[in-house]
């Protein structure tokens, strides 16, 4: 892995006592924005009156929110974040607001104003609006790996089965309880030593179909490579349940994609305290979920929110 950039960028000296970027305490290429809580909760209560109803249905409501959570931390602060997230050597963050708040519309107007310093947000069919909480809990009869608890929820990245572009992805922790095991696991695509192998294979950039289940409300047949090159650079499209393979030698190249990149050393689990979020660059970091232990008392609320980086 190449040197991790610069971990700080300059600050003004009010900027610097407002926001900290730091390591990130589980995984080296992530960093951690420790949010001052004093001006975190003068943002939490300046936003408090925006009902989450009116950031649904009113979209530049939500850009309110992105400009006072600005105005709170500084200029530097959303510039901070798309450099950040647009940096190949690191792609990602995590911050909280456990410190200050554990109410889940506040929690929704910070994911918000975070997700819109980048960009718009995309539409989530699922959810029917911008953003999607679900439970992951004991039982569950639906019909992909997201809420179910068992399983290994694979590495994948976010939008492969529409056709707008999904350029970050942000998921935040509302709540959990009785949960043990479930950490997330990511992996960037630099850091999985057998990749080139798959990037060279003839089917390496030959479209794929996808179709997602119905659950999801996508009805959309979409066609798209694995792998291929970005503003980012080498990016990647992939996700085990709804690629659907035309023939064996389709099947066992994404098979053998998948495991690869499922024992890769690189990739690692990184646990995500209550009130926390992470930002992920989609073009080049994968994500999934480690298995829970069986709890029939288990319960975790997660929110996901994914758009496109202003431009
Ligand atoms: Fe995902």
């Amino acid at each position: 892995m190449n040197a991790p950039s610069a971990i700080s960028p300059p600050f003004s000296q009010a900027e610097e006592t407002a926001f900290v970027v730091g390591p990130h305490p589980h995984h080296p290429r992530l960093r951690h924005i420790e949010l001052k809580p004093s001006v975190l909760a003068a943002f939490v209560e300046s936003v408090a009156q925006v009902d989450v109803q009116n950031l649904q249905y009113v979209p530049f409501m939500r850009y309110k929110v992105a400009e006072e959570l600005q105005k709170a931390f500084g200029g530097r602060f959303a510039s901070t974040l798309r450099q950040l997230t647009a940096d190949r050597e690191t792609g990602g963050f995590t911050l909280g607001v456990g410190a200050v708040t554990d109410r889940r519309d506040d929690y929704v107007r910070m994911g918000t104003a975070i997700g819109h310093l980048l960009g718009p947000s995309n539409h989530d069919a699922m959810s029917g609006t911008y953003f999607a909480r679900f439970l992951v809990k004991d039982t569950d009869n639906s019909d992909s790996y997201l809420r179910q608890a068992y399983r290994l929820f694979t590495l994948h990245t976010d939008g492969t089965f529409v056709s707008e572009a999904t350029d970050w992805l942000l998921m935040m922790k509302f709540a959990e309880d009785n949960a043990v095991g479930g950490e997330s696991r990511f992996l960037h695509i630099d850091d999985w030593a057998e990749r080139d192998s798959f990037v060279s294979h003839p089917m390496g950039r030959l479209p794929f179909a996808y179709k997602a289940p119905g659950s999801k409300n996508v009805d959309e047949h979409i066609e798209r490579p694995v792998f291929f090159d970005s503003e980012f650079g080498l990016s990647m499209s992939f996700i085990d349940q709804f690629v659907q393979p035309r023939s064996m030698e389709e099947a066992l190249y994404l098979h053998d994609l998948s495991s690869s990149m499922e024992r890769s050393p690189g990739t690692r689990e990184v646990p995500l305290p209550v009130g926390d979020l992470v930002v992920l660059n989609n073009y080049f970091w994968l994500h999934g979920r480690a298995p829970f232990e069986k709890n029939p008392a288990l319960h975790r609320e997660l929110m996901r929110q994914r758009g496109m980086f202003a431009r």
